[in-house]
């Protein structure tokens, strides 16, 4: 019997299973969104058969010819608003918006989740990266070494605190490779910060071994990443970020740190509220902290909202499995790159890369055009290529030539957790129809 959870690698066996017809006995951890997961996935402890179970996780709307690439009025279902309208409902009318005692349950049950003892919500991401660093002893002018291929958050995060930014080349996989981090560090490095981009784990084993053999501090950015199996196993601090567009979105910015040292978390709690000691308002006793802690609105809504999240995560996989076993003849001929199916991928966002045939920007443009499919490039520009000051100071020498030669490929698909079939099939076909046009 299959002892399971609906963390990455849970999802991983349920797709393949489901896509080999094996039918093994499942048993799932205690947990709401596991249960969510059990009662959606099970009969009698097996796998319904695959188009039952599909029919139920992908409903059919009307259709309008189109696919977007993520519509923002889309990115909750319906059901999902009117948990989160009635939650928001309850906080306003008990007057518990800003704090509240929502945000210690919300944490718990994020900590629950996670299957990690501490939670610090926080009002975003990037303050949980700004605060994870501060607390595991970053300072001003240590060095930070990061990919350049992520959202500015994460170089801003280390450039808020005075460090400096040192940019890592990554793997084909987009993540940052443990071999090119060990020749970028130097005696002022203080901490090594992987980006999980698009949900793939960065190579944590590798980085956590260097950062051991150096003394140096490992800080997650695992903001597209909850739910991904192994986040937080080897880090000091995970940063994950909860706004609306992220797979466990709620209505509003939010984030959080994860960690498993309870005095880590405690300065973390410490700075996210101005330097107050804990639980102990206007008394401080750190010199500053933020007002960076999650509004209790928002605890509310995440309260309700957790426990649907496998069953979101369950939905992505099984996307992510799908374009891959249609798209592989085009990966076959060498005109595709496709993400590898793995275990520690939370598909955030299924990135391509465009190989042979038309150039990117002319395949995103005919399939926006012919096959009115949206699609998109994240991140548009490099960290080291920003219009900034840095440009031609500390990032004037930087050559970083997987990064740069997967940014000038990569393209992504439509893929969150209300695509419909239909939609994804226009995607798939579009693709198709691009190459034998471009032939
Ligand atoms: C890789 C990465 N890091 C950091 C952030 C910042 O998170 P937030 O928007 O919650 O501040 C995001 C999300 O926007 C992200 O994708």
């Amino acid at each position: 019997m299959a002892d399971l959870s609906g963390d990455s690698s849970g999802l991983h066996r349920i797709v393949t299973d489901l896509t080999t017809a094996a039918r093994p006995r499942y048993q799932f951890r205690p947990g709401p969104a596991n249960s969510r997961l059990a009662a959606a996935v099970l009969r009698e402890g097996r796998l319904r058969p695959t188009s039952d179970l599909l029919a139920d996780l992908f409903t059919v709307r009307p259709d309008d010819g189109r696919t977007r690439f993520l519509p923002k009025e889309r990115l909750l279902s319906d059901d999902e608003k009117a948990l989160a309208v009635a939650a928001f409902e309850r906080a306003v009318r008990a007057g518990d918006m800003t704090s509240g005692p929502q945000i210690e349950q919300f944490e718990a049950a994020l900590a629950g989740h996670l299957g990690l003892p501490e939670v610090i919500a926080t009002s975003s991401g990037t303050h949980a990266l700004v605060i994870a660093l501060l607390a595991v002893g970053v300072g001003a002018g240590d060095e930070v070494i990061i990919p350049a291929n992520s959202f500015a958050a994460t170089e801003n995060a280390v450039l808020a605190i005075n460090a400096v930014p040192v940019l890592a080349d990554v793997r084909s996989d987009f993540t940052l490779d443990p071999a090119d981090v060990a020749t970028r560090i130097t005696d002022r490095t203080a901490a090594i910060l992987p980006v999980h981009l698009y949900g793939k784990l960065a190579d944590m084993p590798a980085l956590a071994d260097l950062a051991r053999g150096h003394g140096l501090a490992l800080v997650e950015d695992a903001c597209q990443a909850i739910g991904v199996t192994g986040v937080g196993a080897h880090s000091d601090a995970v940063a994950l970020s909860l706004n609306p567009f992220k797979n466990v979105g709620l209505c509003g910015k939010a984030g959080a740190v994860v960690t498993r040292g309870a005095e880590l978390a405690a300065r973390c709690r410490v700075l996210a509220y101005h330097g107050f000691a804990v639980g102990r308002k206007n008394v401080k006793t750190a010199d500053f902290g933020f007002n960076a802690r999650i509004d209790n609105t928002l605890a509310v809504i995440g309260l309700d909202l957790l426990p649907l999240a496998h069953v979101n995560g369950l939905r992505r996989t099984w996307l992510a499995q799908r374009y891959r076993e249609a798209l592989a003849p085009l990966a076959e001929q060498g005109m595709l790159g496709l993400p590898e199916f793995t275990s520690d991928h939370g598909w955030h966002l299924f990135a391509i890369q465009v190989l042979d045939g038309p150039s990117r920007d002319g395949l995103r443009d005919w399939l926006a055009e012919h096959a009115r499919v949206e699609t998109d490039v994240f991140y548009p520009v490099l960290t080291h290529r920003q219009h900034t000051p840095l440009r031609n100071t500390a990032f004037a020498d930087v050559r970083l030539p997987v990064t740069e030669q997967l940014h000038e490929r990569v393209l992504h698909l439509p893929l969150h957790q209300h695509l419909t079939l239909a939609e994804q099939d226009r995607t798939m076909e579009g693709l198709y129809a691009a190459f034998r046009a471009h032939r």
